[in-house]
């Protein structure tokens, strides 16, 4: 898991490799095969997928609303599968996974394929079924993901997704200026994600909190929920301390009640409009004595916190890629000290090909 975490500089770089296009201040996606008209006609985005790839299209929806203003939803393709869903000809479908081999993706796929829809792939495993049954998309080429858990495949397909956006972005109302920024940003992440991978000491301090805990919560508002999402998946995954994420909003309508002294709360706290809103969530948290850590921007947070990490700031549609990166190593440095099987943890297998 560690070796993987560290390889995300270069993962990311074989994501953006041959896709960024400067010229017309957009992005170029040859696997897609589908051609702008089509694109156009699209009224909706539907991504399916389980587990991380579910999360990480949570990301991905998040970005394609932002950058092309379309509505976009992620749902876990596992229960779009029984639920006989609602199948339309002008909704985009993107499958996402890792593996490729995951069966409830793979029904789904070819559920939306059988009702006549258009869909396609964002894959790590090159001709794998979900690939080929989607027959075209986007290769994340982040190399073979070995360890149980989801890390650099994470990370690459988010930044696939910021790719897709701004190619949809650039169809429609996305300005040449907006998408010149993005694409700046986007090839500023590798070194970025160095800085943070350097910060490993302080992160495996932090877990030690995590690590005497049984239960720990991770908060997040719009962009920052799926974030918090992840981290809580990582750490109860490699760690099996019991971890829930709230949007931060929903904290008052019931999981208040949980936050004591022995229960810590991870925020995602990134500099943007809700800032504020969110250094209210941690005075709501610390008003009932339970320890605060946060994952935000180089700037003094304004109320006291029992931990902070900051992480370099990128443009406010790709933050939340960069904010996730320290919890990898966080839930990392928890299963360490806590001494489980981190690459193979109990009960999970890399690829879930049965229902
Ligand atoms: C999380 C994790 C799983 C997978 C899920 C989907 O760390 O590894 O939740 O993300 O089983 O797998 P793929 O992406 O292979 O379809």
């Amino acid at each position: 898991m560690r070796k993987e975490i560290a390889e995300q500089p270069d993962a990311i770089r074989r994501v953006l490799s041959g896709r960024l296009e400067p010229r017309f201040s957009t992005t170029h996606l040859g696997g897609l095969e589908l051609a702008a008209r089509e694109l156009l006609e699209a009224k909706r985005v539907k991504i399916l997928g389980c587990g991380s790839a579910y999360i990480a299209g949570c990301v991905g929806a998040q970005l394609i609303e932002q950058l092309a203003r379309i509505p976009a939803h992620a749902e876990p393709a596992s229960e779009f599968r029984y639920r006989n869903p609602v199948i339309e000809a002008d909704t985009l479908y993107i499958a996402v996974s890792q593996s490729g081999e995951t069966f409830d993706t793979l029904s789904a796929v070819q559920e939306v394929k059988r009702k006549g829809a258009r869909v396609f792939g964002i894959i790590n495993s090159v001709g794998s079924t979900i690939a080929r049954e989607c027959g075209r998309g986007l290769y994340l080429h982040a190399g073979p993901e070995v360890a149980v858990v989801s890390t650099k495949t994470f990370t690459s397909t988010a930044v696939a997704f910021a790719l897709f956006a701004i190619y949809l972005g650039r169809l429609r109302d996305l300005s040449a200026a907006n998408g010149a920024r993005l694409l700046a940003a986007l090839s500023a992440l590798p070194a970025q994600v160095e800085a943070i991978l350097a910060q490993e000491d302080r992160i495996a301090t932090i877990a030690t909190a995590f690590a005497k805990t049984r239960d720990a919560y991770f908060v997040g508002r719009a962009a920052g929920y799926p974030v918090a999402m992840e981290g809580a998946l990582k750490l109860k995954e490699v760690s099996y301390v019991h971890a829930e994420a709230y949007p931060a909003s929903e904290l008052k309508h019931g999981p208040l009640a949980l936050i004591a002294p022995e229960t810590p709360t991870l925020i995602v706290l990134p500099r943007d409009d809700l800032f504020s809103k969110n250094v209210s969530t941690i005075e709501e948290i610390r008003a009932r004595r339970g320890p605060t850590y946060v994952v935000t921007h180089p700037q003094p947070v304004p109320v006291p916190v029992d931990g902070v990490i900051e992480v370099p700031k990128s443009e406010p549609e790709l933050d939340p890629i960069l904010l996730n990166l320290p919890l990898q190593l966080l839930a990392y440095h928890v299963a360490l000290q806590r001494g489980t099987d981190i690459d193979k943890p109990r009960n999970l297998a890399k690829s879930v090909t049965v229902e």
